[in-house]
């Protein structure tokens, strides 16, 4: 069988609110979460060894089971109840590491796609999304991608009217050597916001219905302007990691951005413009601060889709 490439985007959370504390320990979210089409890239090819070997171009990434490409690929395994099947699966970083990109989610996403396919299983689109929700509350999202409202653990997904989606571009900066935790994140957003957390189902479910009629969905359909963006981890962690407010006022004089956040619980933050020429221009701009500062930063585009098979490597 040929080896497969299968492309595995980043993501960026447009509204992150964290609703209450939920039974199992995990926090009641409700977002809006993006595609970009700044992604890592997988090449899989089978082996007759029952194993997964995993290689990676970014030394500081595990190989083994800390690796969501493996839980994905044992995972796999396990379900379909064949332990001979094996393969090697190379991974091209591309995705800035410990960002609140979901990189790590999303590398995921794309061994359940690549290898069901690889490995010719057959699971539908629905089993593989119940298989993402196990190992990662972002992992059903980056399989499923674009712009969506994800509610619960961040697993249950609802799509916005793709058809008159955004394709906004993106300005993503991020310093290499800060990365925050999001189990931390959460454990701060616990400590310092509990009090105003909401405990009961219809209140919760009064919060979903105010973000699928929010302004922001709106302004992704096309219809009004863009609002502040928010992200309640953006207040717990800003406090704590000083390239955030840093990043921050940077983007916000980048040009002249729609709107400006962090992502997920961070530290990697963006700038959103109507066309990547703006979001090129505003780069520049402000390249020499990033650069006195230590920032690395890249421009991108929503992307209309999540993991995604690219056929094979090369021919045959
Ligand atoms: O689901 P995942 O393994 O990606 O979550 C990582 C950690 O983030 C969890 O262990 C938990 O501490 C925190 N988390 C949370 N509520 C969520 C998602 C994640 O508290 N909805």
């Amino acid at each position: 069988m040929a080896p497969l490439t299968v492309f595995a985007p980043a993501k960026i959370n447009l509204h992150l609110e964290v609703l209450g504390l939920r039974s199992d320990g995990y926090h009641e979210l409700a977002m809006l979460m993006q595609s970009l089409d700044l992604g890592d890239q997988l090449t899989m090819a089978p082996t007759a060894d029952g194993r997964i070997h995993l290689a990676c171009d970014r030394a500081e990434l595990p190989t083994d089971a800390g690796n969501l490409v493996v839980r994905a690929a044992e995972l796999l395994k396990a379900r379909a109840g064949l332990p001979e099947l094996g393969a090697r699966i190379q991974l091209l970083k591309r995705i800035p590491i410990g960002a609140g990109l979901a990189g790590g989610s999303s590398d995921g996403a794309a061994a359940l796609l690549g290898l069901n396919s690889l490995w010719g299983l057959g699971f539908s689109q629905t089993t593989l999304l119940g298989f993402a929700a196990e190992l990662g509350s972002d992992m059903p999202f980056c399989l499923e991608g674009g712009s969506r409202l994800c509610f619960g653990r961040g697993e249950l997904l609802e799509a916005i009217h793709p058809e008159q989606e955004r394709a906004w571009a993106v300005l993503l900066i991020k310093q290499p050597a800060v990365s925050v935790s999001t189990p931390w994140a959460y454990g701060r957003c616990r400590e310092m916001r509990s009090d105003f957390y909401l405990s009961c189902e219809e209140d919760f479910e009064q919060r979903r219905q105010s973000l699928r009629q929010a302004p922001l969905v709106q302004a992704l359909r096309g219809e009004g302007p863009v609002p502040l963006l928010r992200n309640d981890l953006q207040m717990v962690v800003a406090p704590e990691v000083e390239s955030v407010v840093q990043g921050l006022q940077l983007l916000r004089r980048a040009g002249d951005p729609l709107a400006v956040a962090m992502s997920g619980s961070g530290p990697s933050l963006f700038a959103l413009y109507p066309h990547r020429e703006e979001a090129e221009a505003a780069r520049v701009q402000i390249a020499p601060d990033l650069e006195a500062a230590g920032f690395e930063s890249w421009c991108c585009r929503f992307r209309p889709a999540g993991v995604t098979l690219e056929g094979a490597a090369f021919p045959a």
